[in-house]
């Protein structure tokens, strides 16, 4: 599979207004250490099960009818592995995978520009989807549905609207935040999955194997200490890891002095002052809030965000999620609640 990036680690085209044209643009194979961490297949990518499990019986059929994997959704919270699973499908798919997001294709011509050189089958991985213009939604209308591009070209009276065939392709969708995307557009997928956070049994998986892949060894409890505290999420266990891997170093002990054990795993979480709940400091820092300022609420999101600094948009894609699953937050029509966990938690904590 080749990642061909219409967005990131370009030099901006010389003429400003130049058709963002994939073909024509250097190939690419990003090269971020996020990137070497990513699962190359189905069978390599951890948990999820459902979600392998739905998409994995829609490869085999697309590839036994030789045919385009449908359109998927994967939506969720941030570092859960959305393009993680695009690039998967590509690759399980054996086809090219055109990467861009959202906020890229702001103009007609960015999105056009995509379309219009797609291979048969090929599958476009778009961002961010809940973020594109009215002008690309409606174009990727047709195009989802009958392989169409309605163009208009010219202006006022002149103006005339060609159609223009499309081959084949699977357009992925991933987004934070499903609620956002118009329901036409969220009509076209075939498939819409949700992704999970992870439970302690993936995350330790997930953390051997990152560890295996940067070279460190630890031992068991430092492993699942380290899944204990990384909010469910693939991203930030990565990160912990990395983090830990740099205690580790500084000490002297751990990377080539044998494993790196629990000591140093709590050393290197409290340093970034997470808990071993999980939570960081902004977690604890919207509860103590709700408690401190607000009787433990019910208090909305956007008095929640100001009083906090933050976006309230952040606050809820980013940090509520992970605290409404773990049972210390509570969001009700009135706002937002702590649970008598998130108190205990606390207190527990300080
Ligand atoms: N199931 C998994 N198994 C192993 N590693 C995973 C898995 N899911 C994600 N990861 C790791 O977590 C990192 C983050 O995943 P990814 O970039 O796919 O998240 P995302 O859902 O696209 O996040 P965002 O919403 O911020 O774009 C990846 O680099 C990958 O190494
Ligand atoms: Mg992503």
């Amino acid at each position: 599979m080749a990642i061909v990036s219409s967005t990131s680690g370009r030099k901006p085209p010389r003429r400003p207004e130049a058709l963002v044209d994939p073909q024509s643009a250097p190939e690419e194979v990003v090269s971020r250490p996020e990137e070497k961490l990513r699962p190359q297949r189905l069978d390599d990518y951890i948990g999820q099960s459902e979600l392998k499990q739905v998409l994995g019986i829609a490869v085999e059929a697309a590839l036994g009818r030789g045919d385009a994997l449908d359109h998927v959704l994967l939506y969720g919270p941030p570092g859960l592995g959305k393009t993680t699973m695009a690039m998967v499908l590509a690759e399980e798919m054996g086809v090219q995978c055109k990467v861009t997001s959202a906020p890229a294709l702001e103009r007609p011509r960015d999105i056009v520009g995509l379309l219009v050189n797609l291979q048969p089958r090929d599958l476009l991985f778009i961002d961010e989807i809940h973020r594109l213009s009215r002008v690309a939604e409606e174009l990727l209308y047709p195009a989802m549905e009958d392989r169409r591009l309605d163009l208009t070209v010219g202006k006022g009276s002149t103006a005339r609207t060609r159609s223009l065939d499309l081959p084949t392709f699977t357009l992925v969708g991933a987004t934070t935040r499903a609620g956002s995307l118009s329901s036409p557009l969220r009509d076209r997928f075939g498939l819409i999955q949700r992704l999970e956070f992870y439970g302690q049994d993936d995350l330790e998986a997930i953390v051997e194997r990152t560890a295996g892949l940067i070279g460190v060894t630890l031992t068991p409890e430092a492993l699942s200490s380290i899944a204990a505290s990384c909010r469910g999420t693939p991203r930030i266990a990565n990160r912990l890891l990395r983090r830990v891997r740099d205690v580790a170093s500084v000490r002297g002990s751990g990377v080539s002095a044998g494993a790196i054990d629990q000591a140093l795993v709590g050393e290197a979480l409290s340093l970034h002052r997470v808990d071993h709940r999980g939570l960081d400091a902004s977690d604890r820092r919207l509860l103590q809030l709700l408690i401190d300022h607000h009787g433990g609420g019910p208090v909305g999101l956007e008095t929640l965000a100001a009083a906090l600094g933050d976006d309230p948009v952040t606050l809820e894609t980013v940090v509520e999620p992970f605290l409404l699953q773990q049972g210390l937050l509570m969001r009700t029509p009135r706002g937002r609640m702590v649970t008598d966990a998130a108190r205990s938690h606390l207190a527990e904590a300080a």
